[in-house]
């Protein structure tokens, strides 16, 4: 197939590494200098011209756009959500409101739009307390205050309009299924690491470093998540494409943490590397809205990705840093998402970086052939946690 894969991150890139292996003819655009070694580039802007049999968009700008929209006006299959449901994702506010209206678990919330609005709501929720910024923030609007200080400060900097919560406590699980309108499709759990710093401490990022392993859910708490959040939600929605709740394991079961409308990253690297059918066919099948009968089939290993991060992330990011070390590394598959060609050098262009991604008989090997592979590589800022995973642990015990 003639696949168009629209974006340029480590989750484009492990797509594109998938896709290649069932011989599918790739474009990327942007892409990356990984991706151009599997497809060829395909520059932006009159993309439908391409006529590709199918395109598959990683990032949630398009999506937001109207890409789905437009390319399914000219008759091109597309994965993805329209540009309304897109909104699940784009606003915070439109998602909580979705969710409280289709009786959908999360967190007890208030919705402000002014200063003092915040300041009120903040009186109605115990310490810690979460501040979310309305609009698109990858995964970086997001503040945890601890203090009445810092929940103050956060309502400065993120702006009066914010959904504004009570924190929850328990696992954080990524639960990603596909969707044609009416039929889902579960990918396997995954789990990612949001904060910055080992221990979970720092700020939030897009994602340090995932894992995919089959032990994060019981069956019995896959099927409530799909029945409580998944279903109900496409259901109302007629969803297309992929519908990425993240999910917070609590005492009182599995509660919504937000939507995203997209594969997620860096979970999508850790996700192909177990992923054993041809997902191209299967993407082919949920555009075409014939997802009915169609079944995945999955590695039994467990897989991680680390992402290594750049000096500054996820503050101001320094860039132009040499990269060495990719070609020396044997056990595992770089994914590269920050990265640039230049004077034929590869160097540091964004926050993340490049993926490490393995696998491993049990979840214990599958680290050690992750972090071996880590060791190989290195640039000028470098940083990266070291516990990925380590909480998936306890489950093999
Ligand atoms: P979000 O973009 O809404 O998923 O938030 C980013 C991260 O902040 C999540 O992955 C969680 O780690 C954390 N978070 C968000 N909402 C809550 C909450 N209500 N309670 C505890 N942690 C939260
Ligand atoms: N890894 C989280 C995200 O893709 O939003």
């Amino acid at each position: 197939m003639k696949i168009l894969i629209i974006g340029s991150g480590g989750r484009e890139h492990a797509l594109a590494w998938h896709l290649k292996q069932h011989n599918h003819q790739l474009f990327c655009s942007p892409g990356n200098p990984g991706m151009a070694q599997l497809g060829e580039i395909y520059p932006e802007g009159n993309l439908h011209q391409l006529k590709p049999d199918l395109t598959i968009v990683g990032p949630e700008a398009p999506l937001v756009a109207g890409i789905v929209d437009q390319f399914r006006q000219q008759n091109l299959k597309i994965v993805g959500p329209n540009q309304a449901n897109a909104q699940l994702e784009a606003s915070k506010t439109y998602s909580k409101r979705f969710m409280e209206q289709a009786g959908i678990p999360t967190a007890r919330s208030q919705q402000t739009t002014t200063l003092d609005q915040a300041k009120q709501a903040l009186k109605q929720f115990p310490l810690p307390v979460v501040i979310k910024a309305d609009g698109l923030a990858a995964g970086k609007g997001v503040i945890i205050a601890h203090t009445q200080h810092e929940a103050e400060q956060a309502i400065q900097n993120l702006g009066p309009k914010l959904v504004i919560e009570e924190f929850l406590t328990g696992e954080e699980v990524s639960f990603i299924a596909l969707c044609d309108g009416h039929n889902v499709l579960a990918l396997e759990p995954t789990q990612d690491h949001k904060a910055v710093h080992d221990n979970d401490q720092g700020p939030n990022t897009g994602g340090m470093g995932a894992y995919c392993d089959s032990n994060i859910l019981t069956s019995q708490q896959s099927t409530q998540i799909l029945n409580e959040i998944i279903r109900p939600t496409v259901e109302r929605t007629n969803f297309t494409g992929f519908l990425y709740a993240g999910i917070m394991m609590t005492q009182d079961g599995p509660k919504t943490l937000e939507f995203n409308v997209r594969l997620g990253d860096p979970e999508t690297q850790a996700l192909m590397h177990r992923m054993d059918s041809d997902f191209g066919e299967v993407l082919l099948a949920a555009a075409e809205g014939q997802l009915k009968n169609v079944k995945l089939n999955w590695k039994p290993e467990p897989s991680v990705a680390i992402v290594l991060a750049a000096h500054g992330y996820p503050g101001t990011v320094r860039t132009g840093d040499e990269i060495h070390g990719i070609d020396d590394v044997q056990n595992a598959v770089v994914y590269q998402a920050g990265t640039k060609m230049e004077d034929g050098k590869l160097v540091t262009a964004g926050g993340r970086v490049l993926a490490v991604t393995s696998s491993g008989p049990t979840l214990e090997s599958a680290i050690a052939n992750a972090y071996q592979s880590v060791s190989a590589i290195h640039f000028d800022g470098m940083h990266y946690r070291r516990d990925i995973a380590q909480k998936g642990l306890k489950r093999w015990m």
